[in-house]
């Protein structure tokens, strides 16, 4: 019999998502402060990827800080508290160290102590692989409730002296909270996958065991990502449109009826090669990369998290979302969302102000949430 974490006995059931939280670190680059680095244009930018600008993290700001503001926000929203999560499920590449995971030092800053935690390391699939691992583990009984984060400091790992790569990617992190749901909501259908055959058409050669940190290493620009890029896009659009047609054909959902379509950010050119194939509306589609280019593992959580606020999603829309990334991985899911509209942190607290059952609910460790 399996035995992880708060052992339960195994069954199945539905999971879906029941709260989003997003942080973007302050510091905010345009396509023209990068033009003063590498010979590049923002006409060039903006026109190849759909890009204008993106965060970066400042004064020291960790990987985990992101993801914490991110966790903090989506606890707060449904008034959870730390000790109320069984798993905390981390999608990264730019951890704060090799090992302990990030997902340990995550749980550690929440204070979600004794819990099971652990990083998944696919790439721009990150935060889809974690949120296909937490919702086997609510499926099948293992966990009730799950906080599942994609974060992200690529600015760590990017070479300012490539062009074609260092005008791509972001800092952000996304969190959303995984719960048990009644049918025929929540997430319906899922689909995952990897080729390794291709691991080094976006890959850092450095840092791991196969190279690492020397001088030589360092000199070459090792320990930063590496990538081919028209292989990557051919693979992107390939891979993205067979993923969210299977979702749909397999479960009868006409494209037409889609609520939202929710795909990788890594250029908008990838992404709108997919939509139209699919012959997608633009009402059927949120993308926010133009504000913060790729945040690798962090931008499906944050185009949840806005489609959200922006109220494109509503309860009983069908939802695709689709990933591909490093490895080469990719992977979709199709949820029957089914929340009402989330209230702000602010809103959710005034609530809780104005309930003295709710407040009493929460008081005990509610003196961590962000004022
Ligand atoms: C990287 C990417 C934007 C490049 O766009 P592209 O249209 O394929 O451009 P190419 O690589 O064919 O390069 C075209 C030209 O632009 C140049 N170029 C590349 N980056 C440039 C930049 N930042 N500014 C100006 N020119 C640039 C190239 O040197 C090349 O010049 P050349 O024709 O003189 O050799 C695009 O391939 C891409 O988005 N790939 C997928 C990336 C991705 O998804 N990554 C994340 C995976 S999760």
């Amino acid at each position: 019999m399996l035995n992880i974490g708060k052992h339960k006995e195994p069954k199945v059931r539905r999971a879906g998502i029941v709260s989003v939280g997003k942080y973007i670190p302050e510091g905010v680059m345009t396509n023209f402060d990068i033009e003063k680095i590498v010979d590049t244009s923002d006409e060039w930018i903006r026109g190849r990827t759909g890009i204008c600008e993106r965060h970066f993290v400042t004064n020291g700001q960790r990987q985990s800080d992101l993801a914490l503001n991110a966790s903090r926000e989506a606890l707060a929203r449904v008034g959870w508290t730390p000790q109320d999560l069984d798993m905390v499920i981390v999608g990264t590449v730019t951890p704060d160290h090799i090992f302990p995971s990030s997902a340990n030092t995550l749980a550690g800053k929440l204070g979600a102590i004794g819990v099971p935690s652990f990083d998944i390391l696919a790439a721009c699939s990150g935060f889809m692989y974690s949120l296909h691992q937490g919702m086997v583990s609510i499926v099948s009984g293992m966990a009730d409730r799950v906080l599942v984060v994609g974060s992200e400091v690529m600015s760590s790992i990017m070479n300012w002296q490539d062009r074609t790569t260092c005008v791509l990617f972001g800092d952000a992190a996304g969190a959303v909270l995984l719960e048990e749901v009644e049918e025929p909501y929540g997430i319906v259908d899922y689909e995952i996958g990897s080729d390794g055959r291709y691991y080094d058409l976006l890959y850092m050669p450095g840092g791991g065991s196969a190279q690492p940190a020397t001088h030589e290493s360092i000199d070459k620009a090792m320990h930063t990502l590496h990538m081919e890029g028209s292989e990557t896009f051919k693979f992107a659009v390939r891979s993205m449109y067979k993923t969210a047609t299977d979702l749909l054909k397999r479960n009868g959902v006409d494209p037409e009826d889609l609520g939202l379509f929710i795909g990788h950010q890594a250029n908008i050119r990838i992404i709108d090669a997919v939509t139209k194939r699919l012959k997608l509306r633009d009402d059927q589609v949120y993308n926010n990369i133009n504000k913060y280019g790729n945040t690798t593992s962090a931008t499906i959580p944050l185009c949840i998290h806005e489609a959200e606020e922006q109220g494109m999603i509503k309860k009983g829309d069908w939802v695709v979302l689709v990933s591909f990334g490093a490895g080469l991985t990719w992977a979709g899911t199709l949820i029957k969302w089914g929340i009402d509209p989330l209230p702000s942190v602010a809103a959710a607290e005034a609530a809780d102000a104005a309930s003295d059952t709710y407040s009493e609910k929460l008081k005990p460790g509610r003196d961590w949430v962000k004022r």
